[in-house]
Formats: structure tokens, C-alpha cells, sequence
């Protein structure tokens, strides 16, 4: 049997589930390289949205787009029901601190503890939180869902690449996010490390029902975690589907994702 799978039109939400990211008709250029050409995306609510896409075809592109830090040629790019582009710098801001950025490659502060690495983004929307001075349960407190609470007053080089991940994992959750935006969250890991943060995903997906977009490479990962997967292949999305619909299709650019 054909698979189900969806080409290039944006899922229709099933129920009726709220939408947390929106994005339609996306277009970025730099240059004369035109990257996202028509790019569309829904993420409903408490959902698992994998996007695979070879290296170079505006995966980042797309998150930093999402979170303002670029800005779109042409579309629209909603998240939580606003339209990045009408933000100002202050409204941003507050829409950031309901999202956790899980950045490639981790990206810790070098010259900072642990415990201030995980202090940064709760200082940045202090005011909105209401917090006292007391950020240390909300530190342990993440820090323990990654299973690092010891480690709380290393420095980043004192740790192994697998620890620095979930110290950053930590971090993009402290605010208890709605949304967490995970840019390849295991490149560089090796197998064994690679799942156990696939699991912490997963665990902390079911402990707080946090709406995920997760960037990836690497098909385990995508196999494991995702509700749904939507392929980015030559500036659109070009099919979407679940793991088992889209591994299973006979098209040589979907097969091109799946074969190890
Ligand atoms: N600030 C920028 N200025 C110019 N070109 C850029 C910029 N950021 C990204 N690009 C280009 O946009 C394209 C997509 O880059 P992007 O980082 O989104 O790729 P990616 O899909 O995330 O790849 P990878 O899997 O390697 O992380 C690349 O050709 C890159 O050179
Ligand atoms: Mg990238």
C-alpha cells in the first residue's frame, strides 16, 4: 500500500487543535541564494514536529526566523498566535520567554558556571516570572530533570559534550516553555549519549506536555520522538508524513532521508 503522505501543503489541524507555530509562504534570500522558496509549517498544540532537511537547506534559517533573530523575505511566521514581524523589541522579548531554544551545538556561556548559565534566561524575564532573588530551586529543579544537579557549580570546559547538552537542555527549559525549539539536538554525540537525550526529550515532553519542533539529521532520533516529520527539501516542504508513511515511501528524495 502507497503511503499516506502529504505533499507540499501544510497539515490541516487534526481536531481542531490549537496551533502554536504557524508559518506559511516563507521565502529567504541571501544574495542569489534563495533558501526557503514557499515554506509552510503548522505545530499544534503538545505535539512532536520533526523537520529534516540536508545540511544547508535553512533549517536554522527557518528556527531563527521563528524566533526573530532573522527576518523573513516574504510570508508569515506566527508563533503563539503573533506575527513576528509586528513585534517590537519588547513584545519579542516576552514571547521568547514562553519558548526554549535548545541551540546547535549547545552553546553555553564559556565563562560561566552551570548554575549561571541556567540563571541567564530567568534574569532576562525576571520581571514577567515575578521571581525573588531566589533562582536556586528553579535551577536544581531543572538540573535534576536532566540528571545533573551535582554539576551545578562546574564550568562548561569541565564538562563532556553530552553533559553540555543537557545543561543546555536544562536551560531551555527553566521557564517551563510552552514551546522548545531543539536545533539538532544530538549531532555530535555518540550513539549511546544520543539516546539517552533522546529520552530526557521524551521525558520531559510527557512531564510538562511542552509543544516541540525538533531539527534533525539523525533518523533514530526522528523515529523515536516525532509525531510527525515534514521533509524540507529544495526551499519547500516537500512531504510530510509519519515515520512509518514517509520511510516507507518508494520517492527517491523521501528515500534519500531514510536510508542509513
Ligand atoms: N547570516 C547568513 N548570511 C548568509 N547566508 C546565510 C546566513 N545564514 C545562513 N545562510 C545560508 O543559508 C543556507 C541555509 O543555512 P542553514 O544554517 O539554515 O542550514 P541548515 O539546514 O541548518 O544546515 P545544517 O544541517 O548544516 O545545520 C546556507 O546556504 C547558508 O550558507
Ligand atoms: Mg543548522
Amino acid at each position: 500500500m502507497e503511503p499516506k503522505i502529504k505533499h507540499s501543503s501544510p497539515v490541516v489541524p487534526p481536531g481542531g487543535r490549537k496551533e502554536m507555530i504557524r508559518i506559511r509562504d516563507l521565502h529567504k534570500r541571501f544574495g542569489d541564494n534563495h533558501v526557503l522558496k514557499g515554506f509552510s509549517l503548522t505545530l499544534h498544540e503538545g505535539e512532536s514536529l520533526v523537520v529534516m532537511g540536508k545540511s544547508g537547506s535553512g533549517k536554522s534559517v527557518m528556527i531563527k526566523c521563528l524566533v526573530g533573530l532573522m527576518e523573513p523575505d516574504e510570508g508569515s511566521v506566527e508563533v503563539l498566535g503573533k506575527e513576528i514581524s509586528t513585534l517590537g523589541q519588547s513584545e519579542l522579548d516576552e514571547l521568547r520567554s514562553d519558548i526554549g531554544f535548545l541551540f546547535q551545538g549547545s552553546a553555553l556561556y564559556d565563562s560561566m558556571t552551570v548554575r549561571e548559565n541556567l540563571e541567564f534566561p530567568m534574569r532576562r524575564h525576571a520581571q514577567k516570572l515575578g521571581l525573588g532573588k531566589d533562582t536556586l530551586p528553579f535551577v536544581l529543579e531543572a538540573l535534576e530533570n536532566v540528571g545533573l544537579a551535582h554539576a551545578i557549580d562546574l564550568m562548561p570546559v569541565e564538562l563532556s559534550g553530552g553533559m553540555k547538552r543537557r545543561v543546555a537542555l536544562a536551560r531551555a527549559l527553566i521557564l517551563k516553555p510552552k514551546l522548545i525549539f531543539y536545533d539538532e539536538p544530538t549531532s555530535g554525540l555518540d550513539p549511546i549519549t544520543s539516546k539517552e537525550i533522546i529520552e530526557l526529550m521524551r521525558s520531559i515532553q510527557r512531564k510538562y506536555g511542552t509543544s516541540s519542533l525538533i531539527i534533525t539529521h539523525d533518523v533514530d532520533c526522528a523515529r523515536v520522538i516525532s509525531e510527525r516529520i515534514l521533509l524540507l527539501v529544495e526551499g519547500i516542504n516537500y512531504a510530510e508524513g509519519t515515520y512509518l508513511e514517509l520511510s516507507g515511501s518508494s520517492d527517491p528524495k523521501i528515500e534519500a532521508f531514510f536510508k542509513k
